[in-house]
């Protein structure tokens, strides 16, 4: 058996060979993070001695093949290398951002679009992702928000167990599936003030029901890697904790797979001011039990003199190398070190199948905001529309950050969707209005505006003085949204607003469409713009699913996984916050609010509206008590009141109404996806049983406690009827 094989190549290395197993190294020419500083020759020589367990950012059949070749010809031991690279949303069919994918709450096209990315990547020699990244983030300021499932545990910890499976099938073994990791290990969503690598200061409580469900999902779905994270929490970072990784990814949980440092970040606890140096900051990282060292500074500065010293016991060195040895052993890199490296498996890729896979997701990942008048649809009628804006033509920002082998300007614009979907009858003009992405200065804020800009926007004023219709096409740059892009400011950056006010001046049939990874605060365009259509960054058939759904070919169903801001002082703005103990008063001041704006998010969490209507009948239980090792139905009637068939989100929330620990207003716990026909009603069922009650209580146990609970469905976290349930152990 595997473990077996494991020892038994472990008992044949020396001390040298097992910290080279620990280290893995950039391939240099697709930095995504600081250089090491070891130069190529370096690199290339410890291949040669066996003293590098993987690579990174290698791409391409013939150099994983190339770099595979150096280290088994030539190294004593001949263990295999493993390639990682970042494949976040698709390799070359690119998929939507994951916040943008996780709005569709389909959990089979999550799947399946991890599955065509595992194989476009084993196709050009990768068989190993750095992702899901499974972070909770509650601030849309946080640049890599974009990169996760949003604000919420539940839902974020379905989609990981998703994606686990679509990247690694059944059999990790399998010449067409990569192994996957968990990241970032842990907390690093919330990140202070949404500040990038910033501190988090998390107690026990949001570490155990916030952050780490959907870790602990992924470790039970078999992820082979877990990263850690950049983060200090409470002071401790995350790369350097014990209690983490050791006591409880690795005892509590009894994972047997690897824990890859981000990049650098084992030597970063030095400017963390916890390590006095590498050396230092590698003893503490592998007692805390990091496997691997990416970019490899400490450990191949530290780990083998530790040892030699007796500062550290090789046992620790030991458990390392066998969990690395392991999941190489799992993917089946030792019967054939090239496996994920066939040569003729791209010629035999209908990247048009996936292109039609990436239509379908895009345009389920949709979220429709605003729809006043039912501007949408876009009648067949409409004989003029003026496609206005920075993002109107650009084929680049749908792609987004984090595009592994996306090519650059490779989407379908909303322009081209448009032209090619449109009654024929239908003339479309194009105005860019202002630029967007010409380097920093777009970002910048307030921008000050020239007269490229003035003239910009007189021209697409003109445009659509002469329409019927305007679609706007307004957000982010590909680039505005990602690591290390975060921001103090979540409005339409540059010279945006100034557009789309001008315009609105002359034309107020607008609908606006959105391209974005982050959340933006959109107060003025809710108040001002009939429609608004958020449409993420959808990836490479952008353009077309846009098309699709402005034109009513297909009914958006996609729902927020993350609460959208009146204003940028709301953040971090969540809908499964606590209820405080002054949660509402209309007499007073002195309650938890903010004087200046309306309270609660501009569009809540779970929120999307369809080209139909959904009314939700009184939810009904089976029982009004529960007993330990009982089941209670919960049931509602959903009917499709409009005129269209259409797909709603059923949400189920629930709220412990005095429990251990004070327990937030509201947290989903279940949903479900049901098409409906005009006129259709169907019966909606969910399970409820002791489990669904859990959470990490005060006496540090996952557990449920007596007493009572409300239980809410609805088609958002807002709009929900609710019913009692009481809960007591037989
Ligand atoms: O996987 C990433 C991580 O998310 C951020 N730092 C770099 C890693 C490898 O590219």
């Amino acid at each position: 058996d595997v473990e077996t094989k494991v020892d038994s190549v472990l008992q044949l290395m020396t001390l040298e060979e097992k910290v080279g197993q620990m280290v893995q190294y950039n391939g240099s020419w697709d930095l995504t993070g600081p250089a090491s500083g070891t130069d190529n020759k370096q690199k290339e020589e410890r291949l040669k001695k066996g003293l590098v367990g993987s690579m990174l950012n290698v791409i391409s059949v013939d150099a994983t093949r190339e770099a595979q070749r150096l280290n088994m010809e030539n190294s004593r031991m001949k263990i295999p290398l493993i390639f990682g690279y970042d494949v976040i949303h698709g390799y070359k069919t690119i998929f939507p951002v994951p916040l943008g994918e996780t709005a569709s709450w389909d959990l089979e096209a999550m799947e399946k679009s991890a599955r065509i990315a595992a194989l476009e990547s084993v196709a050009d020699g990768i068989n190993w992702t750095f992702s899901p990244m499974i972070d909770i983030s509650r601030d849309a300021r946080w640049g890599r928000i974009m990169e996760g499932s949003g604000e919420d545990p539940f839902l974020t910890s379905k989609v990981a167990v998703a994606k686990v499976k679509g990247y690694q099938g059944d059999d990790l073994s399998h010449p067409r599936t990569i192994a996957a990791t968990a990241k970032h290990f842990a907390g690093y969503g919330l990140a202070e003030g949404g500040k990038d690598y910033n501190a988090v200061n998390i107690g026990e409580n949001e570490l155990h029901n916030v952050v780490l469900p959907p870790f602990h999902a992924a470790a039970e779905a078999g992820v082979a890697t877990f990263m850690n994270s950049f983060n200090t929490i409470d002071g401790v970072p995350a790369t350097g904790s014990e209690n983490l990784q050791r006591d409880i990814l690795k005892g509590d949980w009894d994972w047997k797979g690897f824990v890859v440092s981000d990049w650098g970040s084992i030597a970063e606890m030095v400017p963390h001011g916890f390590a006095r140096d590498k050396v230092h900051a590698a003893e503490i990282a592998v007692k805390a039990g990091s496997d691997m060292d990416m970019e490899g500074g400490a450990y191949v500065a530290g780990l083998q003199k530790l040892v030699e010293e007796g500062k550290i016991d090789e046992s620790l060195i030991d458990d390392a190398v066998r969990r690395i040895l392991r999941v190489k052993f799992k993917m089946g890199l030792f019967e054939d070190p090239y496996r994920y490296a066939d040569e003729d498996l791209n010629n035999s890729i209908s990247y048009e199948e996936h292109r039609k896979e990436a239509r379908d997701i895009a345009r389920k990942s949709i979220v429709l905001l605003k729809n006043e008048n039912d501007l949408l649809p876009i009648d067949n009628s409409v004989n003029k529309i003026a496609v206005i804006g920075p993002l109107a033509d650009d084929k680049d920002s749908p792609i987004g950050n984090w595009r592994a082998q996306g090519e650059t300007n490779s989407a379908v614009s909303v322009l081209e969707g448009l032209k090619a979907a449109a009654a024929e009858n239908t003339e479309i003009t194009y105005s860019k209005g202002v630029t967007l992405g010409e380097g920093e200065r777009s970002f910048l804020f307030p921008l000050e505006i020239n007269e490229t800009d003035r003239s910009g926007i007189s021209e697409a004023v003109k445009a659509a003085k002469d329409a019927e219709l305007v679609v706007m096409v307004l957000g982010e740059d590909a680039f505005q949204s990602g690591e290390g892009r975060s921001q103090a400011y979540v409005g339409l950056a540059g010279l945006q607003m100034e557009l789309v006010k001008e315009v609105q001046k002359v034309n107020q049939n607008i609908v606006l469409v959105l391209i974005n990874g982050r959340p933006l605060e959109i107060t003025w365009a809710s108040e001002n713009i009939p429609s608004i259509v958020e449409a993420w960054q959808l990836g490479t058939e952008s353009g077309n699913a846009i098309a699709d759904v402005l034109l009513g070919k297909y009914n958006p169903s996609g729902k927020l996984p993350v609460s959208f801001p009146r204003a940028v002082g709301q953040e971090p703005l969540y809908y499964n916050h606590l209820n405080t103990g002054r949660p509402y008063s209309e007499e007073h001041v002195t309650y938890a609010h903010y004087t200046d704006i309306e309270n609660g998010p501009l569009y809540p969490f779970g929120y999307g509206l369809s080209y139909t209507d959904f009314e939700y009948g009184k939810p009904e239980l089976s029982s009004s008590s529960l007993n330990t090792g009982e089941t209670v139905t919960l049931s509602v009637e959903l009917t499709n009141t409009g005129n269209v068939k259409g797909k709603e989100v059923v949400q189920l929330y629930l709220r412990d109404l005095v429990a251990s620990l004070a327990r937030p207003v509201k947290e989903l716990k279940g949903f479900k996806l049901v098409e409906l026909n005009p006129g259709e009603t169907r019966t909606v069922e969910f399970q409820i049983d002791e489990e669904m009650l859990k959470f990490y209580s005060a006496s540090g146990k996952w557990e449920a406690e007596t007493g009572e609970f409300e239980l809410m469905l609805g088609g958002n976290s807002e709009d929900v009827k609710s019913v009692k349930l009481n809960y007591s152990k037989s």
